[in-house]
């Protein structure tokens, strides 16, 4: 379980003080498939990012499983962002001159997995998100909705406990997009991993179980 007791996050621009995120409350349980939505600029990546341990907040506490993450030595840190959490971006982040295989085989690299299990281990996040038969392909030889299928299998290298995707659908069509939600929710269901997803489409926001929305920083 996730718990932000009022997360605040400020940036000082010059002389003006810009409240990303202004007291925020939220609980995400184990299992949750959660959509969170707002107008641009309105603290959804800041959230995110410190939901994932990315980014730390100015004010208030992220609780995991009852921990506060701002108390956790770097070590520890760094395992809860490269083992419980996945993540997936709209810009797909991918390294352009490794196949997809490859790219999925990243995250497990500094995990200190070996070789051969490495292999495997992409093998079969490639084949829970239908891309077997494109294991060998470089992102420059995938679909949009393809590549972002390759990001979802990398943030699933590590066997994590919550994905996180910001707006993964926002650089793709409407069939693309709902092909991916679809992952979503199989891995949400199947797999029993937490799901908490940014996005500006209504159609991927009722997939969800929940919805919250955020406006200026605070859930509205
Ligand atoms: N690194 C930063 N430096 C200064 N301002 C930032 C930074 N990151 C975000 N902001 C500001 O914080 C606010 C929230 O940004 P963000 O969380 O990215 O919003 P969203 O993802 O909803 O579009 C915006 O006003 C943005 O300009
Ligand atoms: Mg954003």
């Amino acid at each position: 379980m996730i718990e932000l007791k009022s997360v605040s996050k400020s940036y000082q621009m010059g002389d003006d003080t810009i409240h990303a995120l202004d007291g925020v409350d939220l609980v995400v349980k184990d299992g949750d498939f959660l959509a969170i939505t707002g107008p641009s600029g309105s603290g959804k990546s800041t959230l995110a990012n410190i939901i994932g341990g990315l980014d730390e907040p100015d004010g208030g506490k992220v609780l995991v499983n009852e921990q506060d993450i701002s108390k956790l030595d770097d070590k520890t840190l760094s395992n809860y962002r490269n083992h419980e959490i996945g993540f997936v971006f709209q810009t797909f982040n991918l390294q352009p001159t490794y196949t997809a295989l490859e790219n999925v085989m990243i995250p497990l690299i500094f995990a200190g997995i070996s070789s051969a299990e490495r292999k495997k281990r992409a093998a079969e996040c490639l084949k829970a998100v239908g891309l077997a038969d494109r294991m060998a392909h470089l992102p420059s030889q995938l679909s949009g909705g393809q590549r972002q299928r390759v990001c979802i299998a990398r943030a699933l290298a590590n066997n994590p406990k919550v994905i996180i995707a910001d707006e993964p659908t926002g650089n793709l069509d409407s069939k693309k997009g709902e092909e991916i939600v679809g992952i979503l929710k199989e891995l949400n269901r199947q797999g029993k991993i937490t799901i908490i997803v940014i996005t500006h489409d209504p159609s991927v926001a009722r997939q969800a179980h929940r919805v919250i929305n955020i406006k200026d920083g605070r859930i509205s």
